[in-house]
């Protein structure tokens, strides 16, 4: 009887330890999770990067770190996730770059000026060079790392009228990104501007909350925004990416081993979503011509010189909030000249 209760106690024992030890393995073994937020479709460059970089990091680290992708707002939308990355109940993003200057790092506005960059070449010579490393070190005081710029692509408008020329502009509620530019931008043509979570647009269109908007191809598509506006205006006139953020405690907490692979995986993400962001935006437009659902104007050279002379004011009015010394050095990367108009 007493050896019987001696042994279910040895037995007990030998349960909670081995209970212990698996406790102890799986901790040991427990991934880094990551959880990454951001607000498009998996369909477009942001998200196919998103994930791209997810397998990667899975790869390199060989399972230490689980990258989880929160897409199309699913955790947190545009306001919300700056505050949860700061909070670390996120770590990380990839908010467009209209999206910083409410965090009050406002240089990252220049990038929403219109017409300022004539192609991904001469923006590459800024997100690429010194004047993007630049800007990614001013996060630093916020809390905030910046791993790399993601393209998106150039804008188009849209609306249920054709827009051409400054006078369509006119009167349109037109909604726009946090940022005090595009709100310059759109009030030089005469359009009123109401900020609006990416979330919401969609629905804000088909209710006439909104008459229009502006975005790239890949994201007015696969949010379905053409189907909800009558006509898309190619014009180019602006550019939509992002810069790839972290929690910079975090990040300067993992282990050195992680985070270089983690930035090696963050390489490739980037080279990826550079590559890829092109081909999705001219698929995204074939998608919208398909669909019949929206008619797609593509703007005469001199509709779109009209254009840019109308909004090329807001260059100037922006100058004290971004800041003439980044607007300039902006313009010296890419040879952009406002009085050459
Ligand atoms: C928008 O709000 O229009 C874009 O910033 C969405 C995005 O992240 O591409």
């Amino acid at each position: 009887m007493k050896a019987g209760a001696t042994r279910r106690r040895m037995v007990a024992l030998a349960a909670a330890l081995v209970g212990a030890l698996a406790v102890a393995g799986a901790h040991a073994q427990a991934p880094i999770v990551i959880k990454f937020s951001h607000v498009v479709a998996n369909e477009t460059p942001k998200g196919k990067a998103s994930d791209f970089f997810a397998k990667r990091a899975a790869e390199l680290t060989k399972g230490r770190v689980k990258v989880e992708v929160y897409a199309n707002s699913t955790l947190y939308k545009d306001k919300e996730e700056l505050e949860a990355l700061q909070l670390g109940a996120v770590h990380m993003l990839a908010p467009s770059l209209a999206k910083f200057g409410p965090l009050g790092v406002r240089e990252f506005e220049v990038f929403d000026l219109p017409f300022i960059f004539d192609n991904t070449a001469e923006l590459h010579k800024v997100t690429q060079g010194p004047v993007g490393k630049l800007l990614l070190a001013k996060l630093e005081a916020k809390g905030i790392k910046g791993l790399a710029f993601w393209d998106n692509g150039f804008k188009s408008f849209s609306a249920n009228k054709a827009l051409r020329t400054p006078d369509d502009f006119k009167g349109l509620k037109m909604r726009i990104q946090s940022s005090k530019v595009l709100e310059a931008q759109m009030r030089a043509v005469g359009a009123l501007p109401q900020v609006m979570a990416f979330s919401e647009v969609y629905q804000a269109l088909q209710t006439g909350v909104v008459d229009g908007t502006e975005n790239p191809h890949s994201n007015l598509y696969t949010q379905k925004m053409h189907e909800v506006q009558k006509f898309v205006t190619v014009s180019d006139h602006g550019y939509l990416g992002y810069a790839v953020i972290t929690n910079k405690k975090f990040w300067d907490g993992l282990p050195a081993d992680v985070r270089g692979q983690l930035e090696q995986a963050m390489k490739e993400a980037t080279d990826y979503a550079n590559r890829i962001a092109q081909e999705e935006n001219d698929a995204a437009l074939e998608q919208v011509k398909k669909s019949g659902k929206s008619q797609v104007i593509v703007l005469t050279p001199q509709e779109r010189l009209g254009l840019k002379r109308a909004m090329m004011k807001a260059h100037k009015e922006m100058e004290s909030r971004i800041g003439k010394e980044i607007i300039d050095a902006v313009y010296k990367e890419t040879g952009f000249d406002p009085a050459k108009l």
